[in-house]
């Protein structure tokens, strides 16, 4: 079927907490390269994305940083947005669902169904805490998977086999919030009847046997066990109110407004909404990750199909995790690549992690993420093959013609062969994207760099030169003709590098995807721009530092997971001198930073915690010298990176009459650990 128009989504994360690598390579990143691409071909496509910011995930934040869910859902809203759009990852709009539009929208839904008669109202006995004085739905009760037997299932969903569960289906439900057994108690909700709808949606989904395997068969295997009706009401106090009478304390399910939220977004960001929602001519399309399969497979539709106006969900293509030097990535344990620090570390390298995290996209299992990896993609593939390639090109077209595209003389019939296989890559990538294939899709963009760098390597135009000026013009001219069709085959996956290079090349900015079937986007006389290298080599010692980043992270988090003592007072600067935040602590090890004569890694045990401090005193003592000995750290100074490592405190030192550096210790050994210093 060929499509008017394309509204593409993808998962509105819930505003809890940073954006990291596992995210983007789960969904955003792919769903920015199908949009991008749709754009480089002219279609008419809606990019839509926002801030999932209600639900237990976010009061459970609140509770614990202290702070209102409104504060929580304000932090990460931005700083979220902010990480997407340094990637490049090109929303139309990213919105938020605490938006007046939203509380609107998800309401008048939820009253069209009510007043449709659909929802079924029923009073069931839900798990409550008493100690808590709340009930207990989704994370707030977290129990045994009766499917496969997890200990930390949710009271929704369980995240390791990715079945929906309700509340009452763990096996040992235990209260989130008090630890607590709960008890049961009455209380009346709505359910969507997923049981009598299921002849609708099976045949909904039986339609759609060119799913991915994965998403088409998790649908398969629910709709197998049989679907249950399900509450789209929450007796809780953060998210939509349930616009009923008779519904006073209740909110909508999280699951149900976020989906919604797709459509408030829509609306705020175009009067013509309702095309990109009911018009039969939309290809809806939605990227997440697998955990949210059931819920955008079936729960979404099956709302969609009883309001009666809207469009279904086209395709829902949803990838496996990533994991991270073989470990689950985790939040609470900081085992993670957080977007915001690898900026601070890798600036102007964004196309290096899209490129990274695409050629190894979890998308038909699991995948890895590992640093080494990073390092050899970047150095063996970026710049061995597409950088080394385009930096041949654009200097020698400086040295022999001054920057001016050169006109090609006789073809042989080896070039006209390559032009020909040149002209093939446009419709090649396509395919693999248009399949949801990005990794294939990546792998053909290179292929193409392949062929230049052979094309240069066999042609020698460095020593042909010599000998025979002309076919150096054509082998030149060629090869700035690949170089042109890169840059607009590398949008979709590179868009900075692109960019970058088009500048080099002084291409129009207007170029199409198709524009690229093409083989002279450069025309003879064109003059371009001063070449620079489009990616530089990454070091040992670079990728070395962030995995010991990592280590020293789940060393800390292990050392300090046993830990019952309380969190330090929060962070300071230098300027909140009145505010710091001193202990006495003892050094646990010692050790020379590599490479850095004045520094000492220090383990220091400060009472609250097991840290790691970088501290310059390596010109005054020897690690093994000050094993045991006390110190005074200053607790709350915002962690600052120090070599690499992740310094977290400062130790107080003294100069003594030489301009020598000592410890500041209490005299007498009797203050323990932890011991503040006033
Ligand atoms: O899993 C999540 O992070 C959810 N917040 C995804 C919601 S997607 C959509 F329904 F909004
Ligand atoms: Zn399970």
């Amino acid at each position: 079927m060929i499509y008017k128009r394309h509204t593409v989504t993808a998962a509105l994360p819930y505003a809890n907490g940073p954006v990291h690598i596992g995210h983007l390579a789960g969904c955003y990143l792919p769903a920015d390269i199908y949009v991008r691409y749709l754009r480089s071909k002219g279609e008419d496509v809606k990019f839509i994305c926002g801030s999932d910011e209600h639900g237990v995930p976010i009061t459970i934040k609140a509770k614990k940083e202290g702070i209102t869910p409104q504060q929580v859902v304000d932090k990460y809203h931005k700083m979220m947005g902010d990480a997407f759009k340094e990637f490049g990852i090109s929303f139309d709009i990213y919105s938020r669902t605490s938006s007046k539009i939203h509380h609107e929208t998800a309401s008048e839904f939820f009253k069209t169904l009510y007043d449709k008669g659909v929802f079924k109202e029923e009073i069931t006995e839900q798990y409550f805490d008493v100690k808590a004085n709340q009930f207990l739905a989704d994370r707030y009760i977290v129990g045994t998977c009766p499917k496969c037997g997890n200990d930390n299932a949710y009271g929704d969903q369980c995240e390791k086999c990715g079945s929906t569960l309700n509340a009452t289906d763990l096996i040992n439900p235990k209260s989130t919030l008090s630890g607590e057994k709960p008890v049961m108690k009455k209380t009346k909700n709505w359910f969507l009847p997923l049981d009598t709808m299921q002849p609708q949606i099976e045949a909904y989904i039986d339609s759609h046997k060119e799913w991915k395997a994965n998403v088409f068969g998790q649908c398969k295997s629910w709709l197998n066990s049989g679907l249950q009706p399900r509450a789209m009401t929450r007796d809780l106090d953060w998210g939509v109110k349930v616009p009923v009478d008779g519904a006073e304390g209740k909110v909508l399910y999280v699951w149900f407004d976020a989906p919604i939220g797709y459509i408030s977004a829509t609306k705020e960001l175009t009067p013509d909404w309702e095309l990109y929602w009911k018009d039969k001519e939309t290809k809806l399309v939605h990227f997440i990750g697998k955990d949210n399969i059931v819920f955008h497979c079936i729960i979404f539709p099956a709302m969609l199909m009883a309001e009666g106006s809207y469009i279904l969900p086209e395709n829902v293509p949803a990838n496996e995790f990533l994991n991270l030097e073989g470990d689950k990535i985790s939040t609470s344990r900081n085992w993670a690549v957080w977007l915001h620090e690898y900026l601070l570390e890798f600036k102007d390298k964004q196309d290096v992690l899209r490129y990274t995290l695409c050629a190894n996209a979890p998308e038909t299992k699991d995948n890895d993420f590992t640093w080494k990896d990073f390092q050899a993609k970047n150095n063996n593939e970026l710049v061995a093959i597409l950088g080394n390639f385009v930096n041949r090109t654009l200097v020698l077209t400086h040295k022999y013609y001054q920057g001016i595209v050169p006109l090609p003389n006789e073809y042989t019939k080896e070039d006209l062969v390559l032009l020909e296989e040149i002209s093939k890559f446009p419709v090649k990538i396509s395919v693999s994207i248009e399949h949801y294939r990005f990794r294939e899709a990546l792998g053909e963009l290179m292929n193409l760099a392949r062929l230049g760098n052979k094309y240069l390597a066999d042609n020698e135009p460095w020593i042909v030169i010599k000998t025979d000026e002309k076919r150096v013009q054509t082998v030149m001219n060629i090869s700035l003709q690949i170089s042109a069709n890169l840059t607009v085959l590398m949008e979709p996956f590179l868009p900075f590098t692109s960019k970058k290079l088009s500048t080099m090349l002084n291409l129009s900015g207007n170029l199409k995807w198709n524009d690229a079937t093409r083989t002279n986007l450069l025309l003879a006389g064109h003059q371009i721009n001063t070449a620079s290298l489009l990616f530089d080599k990454i070091e040992d010692e670079t990728v070395f530092t962030q995995v010991q980043k990592l280590e020293d992270s789940k060393k800390m988090n292990e050392l300090n997971s046993k830990s019952e003592i309380p969190n330090s007072k929060s962070e300071i600067t230098y300027d909140d001198f009145s505010k710091m935040d001193i202990r006495v602590g003892t050094i646990l090890e010692a050790e020379k930073v590599p490479k850095a004569d004045k520094l000492l890694k220090l383990l220091i045990d400060t009472g609250i915690d097991k840290r790691i401090v970088v501290s310059g005193i390596a010109a005054y003592y020897k690690p093994e010298d000050i094993i045991g000995q006390q110190v005074s750290i200053l607790v709350n100074l915002a962690p600052r990176k120090i070599k690499g490592i992740e310094s977290q405190g400062m130790i107080l030192m003294a100069e003594n009459n030489s301009g020598e550096l000592r410890f500041v210790a209490p005299i007498k050994p009797d203050i323990n650990n932890g011991g503040e210093i006033k």
